[in-house]
């Protein structure tokens, strides 16, 4: 009997199970055709095999991410992928039967997919399901170990990346932590990454562990997931969730918190864009705005302080986030000269500036970016 791991969310495999494997009970929803050859197949593969199969779970981490959470990690504040421009290419490197393929698909229509899953069983659902019906999602059957050596020597790279990845294999216990890795060296410039990862990412001690997190709350943030986020998939493990920007191309590593106001040229676009792949290509953007029937410029501005949000700030310094920068707007950002400091603004975006608890870390860490301005002593 082999252990993947402790956590409730890899139990001991069983060497024989009556268990209906989840792909198979969602599978094939609206064809009846492929449900019927995915069964035989399975059929087929346990009296080869003389056991039914073993959880799928134990053998290859397979849970699957329920439909409300799939569809939060696909919207604001966790990924930009509703703002993407049409074409944008998403990668899901362990695609499952689908469940993120699917709601990225809700989330920005326009985009296209790249899923990655090496069952065969689960592969063929999420081509049945997705592939089938819309020719911008690609279905990979593969390892995406496998498929990233492949990605990078062609030179394939992704505008955002949403994984649920195996958290443990029966030879890798922590298998999640290389996914990550590889899923973020091919990531574009600008471009996010969100992945569910298991608890233990915020308190283990080992080095993996310990370089995974600083590595993390460098380049991004994260946060634990309520309990029982999974439970309608059969696991009640901790998990959190990941959340990565790339750096843009020349940005002093570290500082992008520390807002600046490039001066290039604007270029005009029909409406303002931003994105990671924007800041990169449109810092600067000038747009005509029907409702006040003038020109209206935005600048890529720099990042949050706290989770690395992109922020954008308008020269006609109307910043509110409920107009057309939305929750890329700089404008809640801390600004020393309303404390009384002197010093950069620092970046805090509308989500981290309007809850307490992260305003207040905010304004500690800004703090140490600011001086108190001397003040001359006045005649006698
Ligand atoms: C936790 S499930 C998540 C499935 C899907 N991402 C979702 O959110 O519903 C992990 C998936 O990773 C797949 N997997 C296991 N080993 C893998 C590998 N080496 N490369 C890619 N996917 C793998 C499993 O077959 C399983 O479908």
């Amino acid at each position: 009997m082999t252990t993947s791991s402790t956590s409730g969310r890899h139990r001991p495999a069983r060497a024989a199970s009556t268990t209906v494997p989840h792909t198979v009970r969602n599978a094939g929803r609206g064809d009846p055709a492929a449900r019927g050859r995915l069964v035989d197949q399975l059929i087929t593969d346990a009296l080869r095999a003389g056991t039914a199969p073993a959880p799928d779970r134990a053998r290859d981490g397979y849970v699957p991410t329920p439909e409300d959470l799939a569809d939060e990690l696909c919207d604001v504040p966790n990924t930009d992928l509703r703002f993407l421009p049409a074409g944008a290419v998403i990668l899901e490197p362990s695609a499952g039967d689908g469940a993120l393929v699917a709601a990225i698909r809700r989330a920005n229509p326009a985009v296209r997919v790249v899923a990655v899953e090496p069952n065969p069983v689960r592969a063929a659902v999420c081509t049945a399901d997705h592939q089938a019906a819309d020719p911008a999602v690609q279905v990979h059957t593969s390892t995406f170990e496998q498929y990233a050596a492949r990605a990078t020597a062609d030179g394939i790279m992704f505008d955002g990346v949403v994984m649920n990845p195996p958290f443990a294999l029966p030879d890798d216990p922590h298998v999640w932590l290389d996914h990550v890795r590889m899923a973020w060296h091919l990531l574009r410039p600008g471009g996010w990454l969100v992945a569910v990862v298991p608890d233990s990412l915020s308190y283990r001690s080992g080095t993996q562990h310990a370089d995974a997190r600083a590595f993390i709350e460098h380049h991004g943030s994260h946060h634990r997931l309520p309990t029982g986020a999974f439970a309608a998939s059969g696991s009640m493990s901790a998990c959190r969730v990941v959340r990565l920007t790339k750096p843009l191309p020349g940005a002093a590593i570290g500082t992008e918190h520390l807002l600046s106001v490039p001066q290039h040229q604007p270029v005009r676009v029909a409406a303002p864009q931003l994105t990671g792949a924007a800041a990169v290509d449109l810092p600067v953007q000038v747009w005509f705005d029907g409702w006040s029937s003038g020109d209206r410029t935005v600048r890529y501005q720099g990042r949050c302080l706290l989770c690395r949000w992109l922020l954008w700030g308008r020269d006609d310094g109307d910043n509110d986030p409920r107009g057309v920068l939305g929750p890329f707007s700089a404008g809640l950002s801390l600004d020393p000269a309303e404390f009384g400091m002197a010093g950069p603004t620092v970046g805090l975006c509308p989500s981290c500036a309007t809850n307490g608890t992260s305003y207040r870390t905010g304004y500690q860490q800004a703090r140490q970016h600011w001086t108190t301005p001397h003040r001359s002593r006045p005649d006698r």
